[in-house]
């Protein structure tokens, strides 16, 4: 069994559902807390066992690309201010994995953006990390997918319920779910975005995935599909029938940070993690949920 020691993240997009403040800064930098949200999709990746990462770019995103290369000239100025806690900080994001870009010229769909990856790739399998999905796990959801991909032998994708009327926002699979663990599911069908009345299930789609190479040659043969895009859900539809294909109800929180509403509450749920942030939050919630009075600040 190949180890995956690739991965592909899509970030072309243009980010439409959180203008104006993607104007003029890729979305994929927005912060969470205090880092670029695609900055927690490659320590994802590196956590995971990922050693290389592609990211597949468009015009406005050199951002991303500074963002994972050294700086020297801030480095030097924080090592002479002493300031070594933030120095570590600044050089983490170009020492997790290596990476390598590619642009994709048009934006022709998402499984359009994993092939314009194929050539960096090659003949290995490799993981794919939708970066407006976040999730927050114990054992980092792309892992828990790896090891599906080394027990199966087949590509894997990662599912989590949803509301049946959220069904026509995702990709949508059925199948049978392993009665051993209650998370492993052999898909029998798998459809982009369904009406919801023809959805063949509750399970979502979400964006982490294990692909067999061999996905490259059913995307080249994926005509063009919902929203008259190549989908990466319709090539996996056809792999599927050929090669078998798994998913995992994946353990841990997922945001949808493509969203305004999903970006807050991703924002609120790292913060969790730094004490003095979150002590001042539920303060405010507090106050403005009339819990406690207001603080007098005459
Ligand atoms: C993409 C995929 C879809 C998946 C979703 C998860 O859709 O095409 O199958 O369920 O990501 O976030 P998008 O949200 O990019 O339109």
């Amino acid at each position: 069994m190949a180890t995956v020691r690739k991965a592909v993240i899509p970030a072309a997009g243009l980010g439409t559902r959180f203008l104006p403040a993607t104007k003029a800064v890729a979305k994929e930098m927005l912060p969470i807390v205090n880092k670029p949200s695609i900055q927690l999709i490659v320590e994802e990746a590196a956590a995971s066992g990922i050693e290389q990462v592609i990211i597949v770019t468009g015009r406005g995103k050199t951002e991303i690309v500074d963002h994972f290369d050294a700086h020297p000239q801030l480095e030097e100025s924080l090592r002479r201010a002493g300031k070594e806690a933030l120095l570590r900080e600044v050089m983490r994001p170009s020492q997790l994995v290596k990476l390598a870009t590619v642009r994709q010229q048009r934006p022709l769909g998402l499984g359009h953006a994993i092939l314009c990856a194929r050539s960096l790739i090659g003949d290995e399998p490799f993981a794919v990390f939708l970066p407006d999905d976040l999730v927050d796990s114990e054992r980092p959801c792309a892992r828990q997918l790896i090891d599906v991909y080394e027990r199966t032998g087949t590509s894997v994708v990662a599912l989590m319920n949803v509301p049946r009327e959220e069904t026509s926002s995702y990709g949508i699979a059925a199948g049978t779910v392993d009665p051993m663990d209650g998370r492993t599911v052999r898909i029998n069908a798998i459809v982009e975005k369904p009406a919801v009345d023809d959805a063949p299930s509750t399970m979502a789609v979400v964006g982490r995935y294990v692909l067999d190479p061999a996905v490259f040659d059913y995307l080249t043969r994926t005509n063009p599909g919902r929203g008259d895009e190549i989908q990466l859900t319709d090539a996996l539809a056809a792999m599927m029938v050929d090669r078998g294909l798994h998913g995992y109800l994946f353990e841990g929180d997922r945001f949808d940070a493509g969203d305004v509403t999903g970006y807050l509450l991703a924002n609120l749920n790292w913060a969790r993690r730094t004490p003095r942030i979150w002590s001042a939050i539920v303060r405010y919630v507090e106050e403005h949920s009339g819990k406690v009075p207001k603080r007098d600040k005459r």
